[in-house]
């Protein structure tokens, strides 16, 4: 890659930049990781996609045109999250979404959710303080998946 490119890590500031002063990438980091986004798409899974916080990552990666893989068993997330994601984006780009329904507990389902994925938005999980106190196992169950590194 050219070096005047940044990297979507670099953009992101998960890497440290080696073209750009701290101030620099301060001020417009998030406009060039959306460009670099829309120039070359990368494929993304969310776990807990139907979540709230997973269905506003999906509106986002769709409306940057790209593809992206979702992970939910519907224990807190709603279908209808799904629904409205798909009013607020092209037809063209909701047909870059792929929905699985499963649990992210099961070795194999995640396996078939990593495929050919570049990065992993993790947001399946159990909220609730209450709930992890009355069943602590089930909240250490479903919020630690094993997620295959390869
Ligand atoms: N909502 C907030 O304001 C907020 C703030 C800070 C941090 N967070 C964190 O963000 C994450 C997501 O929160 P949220 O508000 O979107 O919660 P949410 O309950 O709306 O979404 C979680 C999703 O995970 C799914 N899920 C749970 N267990 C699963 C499993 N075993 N397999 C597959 N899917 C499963 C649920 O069905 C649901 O759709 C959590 O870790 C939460 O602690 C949320």
């Amino acid at each position: 890659m050219p070096r005047n490119l940044l990297t979507l890590e670099e953009c992101l500031g998960i890497l440290p930049s080696t073209g750009a002063t701290t101030g620099q990438m301060e001020t417009d980091q998030y406009d060039k990781a959306q460009d670099l986004l829309q120039r070359v798409p990368r494929r993304w899974l969310i776990t807990g996609v139907a979540g709230f916080v997973g269905s506003n990552l999906l509106e986002t990666l769709l409306k940057l045109n790209q593809r992206v893989v979702g992970l939910d068993n519907f224990l807190t997330g709603r279908r209808r999250n799904l629904e409205e994601v798909k009013t607020m984006v092209s037809p063209s780009q909701w047909e870059r979404f792929v929905f699985i329904e499963g649990d992210m507990r099961d070795v194999e389902t995640c396996r078939k959710a990593c495929h050919q994925i570049d990065y992993v938005l993790h947001q399946a999980a159990l909220g609730s303080v209450p709930r992890s106190v009355e069943n602590p196992i089930a909240t250490n169950e479903h919020n630690t998946p094993i997620l295959p590194l390869k």
